[in-house]
């Protein structure tokens, strides 16, 4: 039932839909920090070939219909996928980090496969400074894994991948109509 309440609240508080626009149709998805595998879900529902989801927090990996929901880091997975997922992870995870993190992603993307990352846009002041009291209240109840609270502007975000190798980088808000600064990033390999 919490778990429920939570993924519903997800839901309603996170533009899911606008992400799931960027998966391209028929694709095999990684989601690397699949949180209650609410993407995942959606991604299946959405007709993904096959959807591979990975969480490294115990409490919130039950089965769900139609994916592979896997206990853990990223690097517990193999294989090559079209698409790999990564939403609202990377903030949790130290800056130094996200260099390795990505090009473990490149690596198991396919030919012209897709990076989708959601992040917050920290150049909007006033709904970041809302995200960061919240996300603040978060890590202090042990709600979510990690105790980094990292985000990189768009125009930084955009250079790191080109400079990991990535291509057609493309970075764009997708919060209107919710409080907070979502920033949808997608890049090909
Ligand atoms: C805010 S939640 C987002 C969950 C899910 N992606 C979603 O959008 O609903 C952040 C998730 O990142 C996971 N996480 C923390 N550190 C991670 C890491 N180093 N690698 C992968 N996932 C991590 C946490 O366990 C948590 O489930």
């Amino acid at each position: 039932m919490r778990d429920r309440v939570h993924i519903l609240l997800r839901f309603l508080t996170s533009p899911m839909l606008r992400v799931l626009s960027a998966l391209p149709a028929g694709a095999t998805l990684l989601d690397v920090g699949a949180g209650h595998g609410l993407f995942a879900a959606l991604a299946h529902a959405s007709g993904a070939r096959r959807v591979v989801a990975v969480e490294p927090d115990i409490r919130k990996v039950r089965p769900i219909a139609g994916i592979d929901f896997v206990i853990g880091f990223d690097d517990v997975i193999s294989g090559t996928f079209d698409a790999i997922s990564i939403i609202d992870v990377l903030y949790k995870i130290p800056i130094d980090e996200w260099d390795a993190l990505l090009t473990r992603c490149l690596a198991r993307l396919g030919p012209g496969g897709v990076l989708i990352v959601k992040e917050q846009d920290p150049t909007a002041r006033f709904k970041n400074g809302w995200n960061a009291v919240q996300e603040r209240i978060a890590t202090a109840l042990h709600l979510t894994l990690g105790q980094a609270f990292t985000y990189e502007t768009p125009a930084l975000f955009k250079a790191r991948l080109e400079r990991l190798g990535f291509v057609d980088v493309c970075t764009r808000r997708i919060d209107f109509g919710y409080p907070h600064p979502h920033l949808l990033c997608v890049a090909r390999r």
